[in-house]
């Protein structure tokens, strides 16, 4: 208590002034850093033991990089991305920002290759800078804001991390006495903590490789908004500086940040005319779906199984997945002739909220997070051809599944508790995984029968033939292993 008021009061009287000059930025084309991104050039297979072998490749992307004197963002340890000095910057305009965890930095909200997404965010923030701020989401676990546009339209949904289920902001209170009271049971010991935003990422990343087209696109972005749960710390260190900066507006050009700190998290475009799935699961119960639309269900549902499957995600109820249906309409288009229009049926999925996944070991029961599709009918019958064509080629080549990590450990790495060990595992387990997917897709099988195959974990082989300084332990030779025996999944 008296360690909070100590804080409190030193951070009342001494605001932050932090000098234009000791911020210093530069542009570091083609930089490469200890930690390269491994590329793997050998593409033959085996089902053996040793599996892979890799070489690692410089990378050449553009990055800016800024040092600053500022701890602004000490007072959010779980926050390990940087902040944004001036969320009213023009569209063009990006400036530097801060990082607290390491010297390199990164553009925020630009997504130069993804100009829709890039959009998207800008009409976020520009809603947000008039007033139309993110509105919580009651009904779920943590924080998480439906966030809109200038004409109040829902189009994202926002999850900061320091609001995660056991974030340090969590909204929800009886969470956060849980992880308190019980440390050790809290959350799903199979999962990196605090890291459910980089899942959603995650999972759209492996999505877009995959062509899957499931997951709304995810990214993490940084966003402010008076509607998110800050601590009375960061409100009042807001409200003083405001007022400094309102009577003495010499000394307020000196803060690098007037308002609240920015959050970062992940932030998932909204998709419209969607429902639970258990909605249009239970109605096509009694009012099965036409044939002519089937098969297109069931080719959208095998995606869903694949994503799943390869993220390992450990909370796919029912709830948490979306479907669109649109039924056959006929019009009559006049009166003399029997002419008409009809509007072709149309279902499509959505895997949202994909937040408990990636996790670094197999859970010690399949039944303690199943996948809740696998109950379903649809889960009996074996993937079709045309799933078999679409991801086979993808999984079963090496240098795909590589592309896939390093993009992963892109946006990974940029987390303050990220530990390039436990990212290892993580990747083992999804490299276990797509291994038995490839097996079950080359076999026929159905995803019921895959998700009984036991797990199995392709690990670097231990040594120490790694390829520079900081992955010296990180051999570059892989090894399937089986984390445990057995049967996995039943009906009942
Ligand atoms: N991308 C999205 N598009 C449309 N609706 C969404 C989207 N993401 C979430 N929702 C809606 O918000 C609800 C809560 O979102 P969810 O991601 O499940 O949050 P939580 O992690 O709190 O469970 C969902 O049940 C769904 O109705
Ligand atoms: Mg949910």
């Amino acid at each position: 208590m008296s360690s909070v008021n100590n804080t409190r009061t030193e951070l009342l009287v001494d605001v932050e002034l932090v000098s234009v000059e000791a911020i210093s930025t530069t542009l570091v084309e083609n930089s490469s850093t200890e930690e390269q991104p491994l590329h793997q050039n050998n593409r033959n297979h085996s089902n053996g033991a040793v599996v892979k072998s890799y070489q690692s490749t410089a990378a050449t992307n553009k990055t800016r990089t800024t040092s600053s004197t500022s701890d602004d963002s000490a007072l959010l340890p779980d926050v390990g991305y940087s902040t944004i000095q001036n969320s009213t910057r023009g569209v063009q305009e990006y400036q530097p920002l801060l990082n607290s965890r390491m010297d390199i930095d990164m553009t925020f909200n630009y997504f130069p290759d993804d100009p829709q997404f890039n959009d998207i965010i800008r009409a976020a923030e520009l809603a947000i800078e008039h007033g139309i701020y993110p509105e919580r989401i009651y009904q779920g676990s943590s924080g998480s804001y439906f966030v809109k546009d200038a004409e109040e339209k829902i189009i994202g949904v926002f999850k900061p991390k320091d609001e995660e289920p056991y974030g340090r902001l969590n909204p929800k209170w009886t969470k956060w006495l849980h992880s308190l009271c019980c440390p050790c049971l809290f959350g799903r010991s199979c999962l990196v903590p605090n890291q459910g935003y980089l899942s959603e990422a995650g999972a759209s990343i492996v999505d877009q490789k995959l062509g899957l087209n499931v997951v709304p696109r995810t990214k993490v972005v940084m966003l402010v908004s008076e509607t998110f749960n800050y601590s009375r710390i960061d409100r009042e260190k807001s409200h003083v500086k405001k007022l400094v900066s309102d009577h003495f507006p010499s000394v307020g050009r000196r803060f690098h940040r007037i308002g609240l700190p920015p959050k970062v998290g992940s932030f998932q475009l909204f998709v419209e005319g969607y429902k639970d799935a258990d909605y249009w699961l239970r109605r096509w119960e009694s009012d099965p779906l036409p044939e002519t639309i089937k098969k297109s269900f069931q080719f959208q549902f095998e995606k869903l199984v694949i994503l799943d499957f390869i993220i390992r995600n450990t909370d796919r109820g029912n709830d948490n997945w979306l479907i669109k249906y649109e039924k056959p309409e006929v019009k009559t288009t006049n009166e003399e002739d029997d002419w008409s229009i009809v509007k072709l049926p149309e279902v499509k999925i959505a895997a949202i909220d994909n937040g408990l996944a990636f996790p670094f070991k197999h859970p010690d029961s399949w039944r303690a997070y199943p996948f809740h599709w696998a109950w379903l009918p649809y889960a009996k019958t074996p993937f079709s051809t045309e799933i078999k064509e679409l991801i086979l080629p993808l999984i079963s080549d090496m240098n795909v599944v590589q592309d896939l990590c390093d993009e992963l450990y892109a946006i990974f790495k940029e987390d303050k508790g990220f530990d390039r060990h436990m990212f290892e595992r993580q990747m083992g387990v999804m490299r276990g995984q797509l291994l038995n997917l490839s097996q079950a897709l080359k076999d026929g099988k159905s995803p019921v029968q895959l998700v009984q195959m036991p797990p199995v974990i392709v690990e670097r082989s231990k040594g120490h033939v790694g390829t520079t300084a900081a992955f010296r332990n990180f051999s570059d030779t892989f090894t399937q292993r089986f984390q445990y025996k057995g049967p996995v999944f039943s009906w009942w």
